[in-house]
């Protein structure tokens, strides 16, 4: 037997026992004739204690200890004289009596400890050592969590958890695909899937009706600090369901994960917005309702008294930062400079305080009376001490989209997004359709399974535009942590949904013909949702990047660089594959 106990549970009630322990060197501390040596393992940090004087051959062994060295200790549990009230083991140490090195290692590139000395790059190249960090366990350690939980949940809803293949073709989510060569047909390529949509859609035709799925989803898309190239999902379909059916039923999913994970109640239903409110308020179909600081819209108010820049405006909308009238010159000047940063785009920033005489000031005052500026203050009810913020632009969607970024920039600023805070919302009633002023074309906001709201298809020939659909997000602290819809069920109004985006018969067919056919064999009404797993795990753990939760992620060029993927592949196996490399001169 390797071990009788872990190096993360003994304490006082386990004095006087001889324990085996098995585990890392983290630390050796050297003071006259006694070593001090910290063993770790997955469970937690123990002291060992070697002395000179009662044993000199093993003290002068446990002196050659190296860091990162696997070894195996035989010794008594004894209390501690010097306790550390830090750690679970801290009231005892291990008096050695036997040590056996069972592996030694060279120096580590970066220490393992929770504040390490590695940079991000190194850890991702040595990142089996940075697993052996207690931060980074621990999130792994609540992903494990959350999926027996979300498993447990689903399974006594009766949903049943069903596999669907990796190697499919194409569905058309809005990324590129992966593509994998197929050796058995030349010229022809598998695509990995960026969801199992049509899948969990045929698996209601067969009449599974309620599937999930912890499923790999790949997307080759540009990445940021919530987007990895591949990534888990929640997924999840129901069959005999209205909208009202699967909030409901997912609701309660989230409240029990934040229930067993966190330990959160969450007993209120979740907040619901359309998306046309979203957009108006807060400029984003993903806001953070962690705190108010709702747009008003300022037209009315501030246009036309002779400042250029508001006159030739299409859109004038605010935000009151309430008790923020005393951001100092040098702070304004620091917001104007954000929202005027490339990535965000504004032109320039309004403010405007409010005095404690009820007064307001505002940086173009020139342009406006006292009497707007009075006007300006109600339309926010601001009161003494707070803050106004205006932006203008001439598009009303990119100027509420920069809107957002300064509500969430001085929201953040004002410590109003706490990372322990958590407030749920539903996204509702999603346009069905986005216009592409680039391709001239609609595009499906979702995906083309969507269904319209029924008293919006009249208009899909009319104004496709302006068709709802049964979509909706489940947004958490301003991160969309999951998506979907009522789908289509009858195949004529799905023929219809793939006209209007622009599929000519053929290539549906060619495309998803094979679901078109299965509608015809009886589909019942379905709906469903993905959560993204490692959103809802990083959003959990407080985390500034998904990637701190997945074991071995790619970095922001999509590159393992661990392994070194992507690669190069041998000539014998691109022949193999039929495939010539044309590479740039
Ligand atoms: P959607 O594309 O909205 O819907 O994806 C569902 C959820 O998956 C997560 N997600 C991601 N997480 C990490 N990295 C990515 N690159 C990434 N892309 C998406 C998000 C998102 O909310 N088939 C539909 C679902 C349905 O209609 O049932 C779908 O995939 O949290």
């Amino acid at each position: 037997m390797y071990r009788t106990n872990t190096c993360g549970e003994l304490q006082l009630a386990n004095v006087d026992q001889t324990v085996t322990l098995a585990g890392w060197v983290q630390k050796t501390r050297k003071m006259s004739g006694m070593t001090f040596v910290d063993i770790r393992d997955r469970y937690g940090v123990t002291q060992l204690v070697f002395n000179q004087e009662t044993d000199a051959d093993l003290w002068e062994k446990s002196n050659k200890l190296g860091r990162e060295y696997v070894i195996q200790v035989t010794g008594v549990v004894k209390e501690r004289s010097n306790k550390n009230p830090n750690i679970p083991t801290g009231e005892i140490e291990i008096i050695v009596s036997q040590l056996n090195i069972l592996n030694a290692s060279v120096t580590p590139p970066f220490t393992i400890e929770d504040e390490t000395d590695g940079g991000d790059d190194i850890r991702m190249k040595y990142r089996y050592l940075d697993l052996r960090r207690n931060s980074v366990r621990a999130n792994l350690e609540m992903r494990h969590k959350m999926t027996i939980e979300v498993r447990s949940y689903l399974d006594k809803q009766d949903f049943m958890e069903v596999e669907t293949p990796v190697l499919i073709s194409s569905t058309p989510e809005g990324a590129r695909d992966f593509i994998v060569p197929s050796r058995l047909s030349p010229g022809q390529f598998y695509a990995l899937p960026q969801s199992p949509q049509t899948f969990k859609q045929l698996l209601m035709v067969s009449g599974f009706d309620r599937y999930f799925q912890i499923v790999k989803c790949f997307r080759d898309e540009d990445l940021r600090a919530d987007r990895q190239p591949e990534f888990t999902q929640i997924d999840c379909e129901m069959s005999f369901v209205e909208q009202e059916d699967i909030l409901n039923t997912f609701e309660g999913l989230s409240k029990h994960l934040f229930k067993t994970i966190r330990g959160i109640d969450i007993t209120e239903p979740f907040e619901r917005i359309t998306w046309h409110d979203a957009m108006k308020y807060y400029g984003s179909d993903k806001p953070d309702t962690r705190f108010d600081m709702k747009f008003v819209e300022l037209m009315d108010i501030m246009k036309g008294h002779g400042f250029p820049v508001f006159d030739s405006a299409a859109y004038i909308g605010g935000i009151c930062a309430e008790g923020a009238a005393s951001y100092t010159r040098k702070q304004l000047d620091a917001l104007t400079d954000f929202v005027k940063r490339p990535q965000i785009g504004a032109k320039g920033l309004v403010y405007a305080r409010v005095e404690a005489d009820g007064n307001v000031k505002s940086s173009v005052d020139k342009f406006y009376s006292q009497e707007v500026l009075q006007q300006l203050k109600e339309a926010f009810q601001a009161k003494p001490g707070d803050l106004i913020l205006v932006l203008s632009g001439e598009d009303i969607m990119k100027t509420r989209k920069q809107l957002n970024e300064l509500r969430l920039e001085v929201g953040s600023q004002l410590g109003l997004r706490d990372k322990n805070t958590f407030s749920c919302l539903w996204v509702v009633d999603f346009p069905l359709f986005e216009w592409s002023e680039e391709d001239q074309r609609f595009y499906a906001m979702h995906h083309p399974f969507t269904a319209p709201k029924p008293e919006d298809i009249a208009l899909l020939d009319s104004d496709p535009g302006a068709v709802r659909a049964n979509a909706y997000d489940m947004v958490i602290n301003g991160v969309e942590v999951g998506g979907g819809s009522i789908r289509i069920h009858d195949s004529g109004l799905q023929n219809k949904m793939f006209q209007l985006l622009g599929f000519t018969e053929e290539r549906a067919q060619e495309q998803f013909g094979f679901l078109m056919d299965a509608f015809k064999y009886g589909a019942p009404p379905h709906g469903g949702i993905a959560y993204g797993l490692d959103r809802m795990v990083s959003l959990f753990a407080g985390l500034d990047s998904i990637r701190d939760c997945i074991a071995f992620p790619k970095n922001n060029s999509g590159r393992d660089v661990m392994i070194d993927a992507p690669s190069n592949v041998d000539p014998d196996q691109l022949n193999e594959l039929h495939l010539v490399i044309h590479t740039e001169e």
